[in-house]
């Protein structure tokens, strides 16, 4: 699109049934941050607006594994996603949530607009139904083979495997996932937003229209889906958590959360648009407007199909100008999980790296998975804080400070003649502008943030080459030339940098002296302006930019990742299968008693073995257990267990031992005691 008057930026509403991860920012929330900054700064009107999803069955399902109500469930998550992105440099205009009011009024209103206008198709059909749970199931309460793929754990309304959308009652031996119960079959009514209809419109549009300027990914996409024919898809759920069908006969249904999260944007503009006393409508309905949706892929269908042919059968909105989907980001080689905890969240790195927002935002940009899945590694995560960060930009900044400060205290100085050289670096820097922007333009922002550092690697480049630090013995006038040139270039990264590097654009901007009086560069002024540091202008004092990250504090990240590894090892270890049955006189055989160890030693020339000293309350007796992997000696001295007086004596070697004590074991292997309470006495009978 040609010259917009404004830009309406949406980013996909994350799901509030858990916190923000790494693969969410890189694939939808850093691209979008980027984009709506670099906008901003070249002066565009921005509506950059996000939200929480607070519908849909994951998180029905949450509250239920959590005993909590759903409403419980949202208000915990929203809390924690929308500090963990305001903490981070995430700079929505607005940032609402699906269960607000504003939300309510308007998916009602445009569920009702299209109910009334008769674009929908009213329905009764057989769904899939858990006779136990006595609960419609759709989407993902159930699971099922996929039938394009052949996925065994697809979900009703999508297939994780092979991205396809679809209808439950498509799927292949669908299960519930509420009892496991296989569904029956059961007549209800729903609406449907023929798809079919929208099809021709579709084809001219993204197929026709598109096809240059959408991602491969997302074009390809859009493609099979219309070449496979598009169907009616119902738009209502026969759930209890939602926004209620807003028409008559529809008691107990709600909207589906797919037709309702998109019109977040929608209510997320309206929101913003009240609160700053401006209209929303143009940000929606103008001709001039461009509309982009920064998405996983994961959500192509639904806002390159569904979503529009909403807009369309509304009637009076524009549809997206594109939709730059991102392929998934991997996690040291594994899929990123919530329900697996294999993530990196971001609330706890912004605890765990405090003042290093900057330095995710970097290192996810750098491997952003834009045409392709990738991997986010801590090793590649030092790397490049310490090898590009610290050692290009921040190296380059501080020589700049560090010099002025020593040579000028601090004031810039009066170039002298300026050489090829300083001409050639000077015209490199002021190309610098329009090539980063035309990446960013295009959506190419790993492209983008190279060409940025291209930029401290122009300016370290510079001063290694004409040695200011050995000039100013020699030559006073050529040092002055070359320190303002760099300074030049320090100042224009410090614009440059914003939309990528935020944090550290504002740094950048406090060490160059930049304040109200001395206003910040401009994207264009780096260009435009002759001069982005005048001579006899101060700058500040230097603070370093980014500091290197030890390996210490990379190996604590990995142990957390294979903690959860092991936790969920753990998890998915069924349940040994039930023994054979006994009889209850079996049972009375087992004489079982309450004890305490009074003394415990390690047995010599064994790792597992400990020699205990237990009082049963009958007697006091030696008993070997085979626990020293998981306690020491001293540890257990004192401990109430359970021993099984009446085991026949056996010898461990050649100490007799008279009895065992009863243990359990953690999920990541530890044992522990099953211990009685410690009113109990000893020798009291277990039965
Ligand atoms: N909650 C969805 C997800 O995380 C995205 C919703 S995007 C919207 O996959 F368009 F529906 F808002
Ligand atoms: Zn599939």
């Amino acid at each position: 699109m040609n010259d917009p008057k404004r830009i309406t930026i949406t980013a996909a509403l994350p799901y509030t049934n858990g916190p923000v991860h790494i693969g969410h920012l890189a694939g939808v929330y850093v691209p979008a941050d980027i984009y709506a900054r670099y906008q901003r700064l070249v002066g565009m009107d921005v509506a950059f607006v996000c939200g929480s999803d607070e519908h849909g069955v994951p998180i029905t399902i949450k509250a239920k594994k959590e005993g909590i109500s759903p409403q419980e469930v949202v208000d915990k998550y929203h809390e924690i996603i929308k500090n963990s992105f305001e903490e981070f440099g995430i700079t929505f205009d607005n940032y609402s949530r699906t269960s607000a009011k504003i939300h309510h009024d308007t998916a009602s209103r445009f569920f009702k607009k299209l109910y009334d206008d008769g674009k929908f198709v009213e329905e009764v059909t057989e769904q899939l139904y858990d006779d136990e749970a006595k609960q419609f199931l759709a989407d993902r309460f159930v699971v099922g083979t996929c039938p394009k793929c052949g996925y065994e754990e697809s979900y009703g309304d999508q297939c994780e495997n092979c991205g396809t959308s679809h209808n439950a009652t498509d799927l292949i031996n669908p299960k519930s996932a509420i009892s496991g119960a296989k569904p029956v079959k059961k007549e209800t009514k729903h609406w449907f937003l023929p798809l079919d209809q929208y099809e021709d419109w579709l084809k001219e549009w993204i197929l026709i229209g598109h096809k240059k300027d959408w991602k491969t990914n997302v074009y390809g996409q859009c493609k099979s889906w219309i070449d496979d024919g598009l169907r009616p898809r119902a738009v209502t759920r026969d759930l209890d958590w939602g926004i209620p069908v807003p028409v008559e006969g529809a008691e107990g249904k709600v909207l589906y959360v797919w037709f309702d999260a998109p019109i977040g944007y929608i209510s997320s503009t309206r929101e913003w648009a009240e609160r700053e006393g401006k209209d929303w409508e143009p940000y929606w309905k103008s001709e001039d407007t461009k509309l982009l949706h920064f998405i996983g892929k994961d959500n192509i269908v639904f806002h390159c199909i569904i979503f529009p042919a909403m807009l369309k059968a509304e009637g009076s909105y524009i549809v997206p100008d594109n939709v730059p989907a991102n392929e998934f980001l991997n996690l040291e080689g594994n899929k990123i999980s919530t329900s697996k905890n294999w993530a990196v969240w971001l609330h706890e790195y912004l605890q765990e790296f405090p003042g290093q927002q900057d330095v995710l935002r970097y290192v996810l940009t750098a491997n952003a998975p834009e045409t392709k899945d990738n991997d986010f590694t801590w090793a590649d995560f030092q790397a490049r804080n310490n090898n590009e960060l610290v050692a290009i930009f921040g190296n380059f900044i501080n020589r700049v400070v560090v010099l002025t400060n020593k040579y000028y205290d601090g004031e810039t100085p009066q170039p002298a003649e300026f050489t090829t050289i300083d001409g050639e670096t000077l015209d490199e820097l002021r190309a610098a502008p329009e090539v980063i922007a035309s990446s960013i333009e295009r959506y190419r922002f790993r492209e983008a943030q190279t060409k940025l550092m291209d930029v401290a690697r122009l300016g370290n480049k510079y001063l290694a080459d004409e040695e200011p630090w050995k000039t100013i013995k020699t030559d006073e006038a050529r040092t002055k030339t070359v320190m303002y040139v760099a300074l030049q270039i320090a100042a224009a990264l410090a614009v440059l940098s914003e939309p990528f590097l935020p944090h550290t654009s504002a740094k950048l901007n406090r060490i160059l002296g930049n304040t109200e009086s001395v206003p910040p560069t401009k994207w264009k002024d780096v260009s435009e302006k002759k001069e982005l540091i005048t001579p006899g202008h101060h700058i500040g004092k230097g603070e370093l930019l980014f500091s290197k990250i030890e390996d210490e504090k990379i190996q604590e990240q990995l142990a957390k990742l294979e903690a959860s590894k092991k936790e969920n090892k753990a998890m998915n270890a069924t349940a040994e299968p039930q023994k054979d049955e006994i009889t209850f006189d079996d049972f009375t055989k087992l004489d079982m008693r309450v004890g305490t160890i009074i003394s415990a030693e390690k047995m010599p020339k064994t790792k597992k073995l400990l020699v205990l000293q237990v009082d049963t309350g009958i007697d006091k007796r030696t008993i070997v257990s085979g626990i020293a992997e998981s306690f020491t000696a001293e540890e257990v001295v004192g401990k109430r267990v359970t021993v099984l007086v009446n085991l026949a004596p056996r010898a461990l070697r050649g100490v007799e031992s008279e009895g065992m004590i009863l243990m359990t074991e953690t999920p990541v292997g530890k044992l522990v005691f099953v211990n009685p309470d410690d009113d109990v006495p000893n020798g009291v009978k277990i039965s």
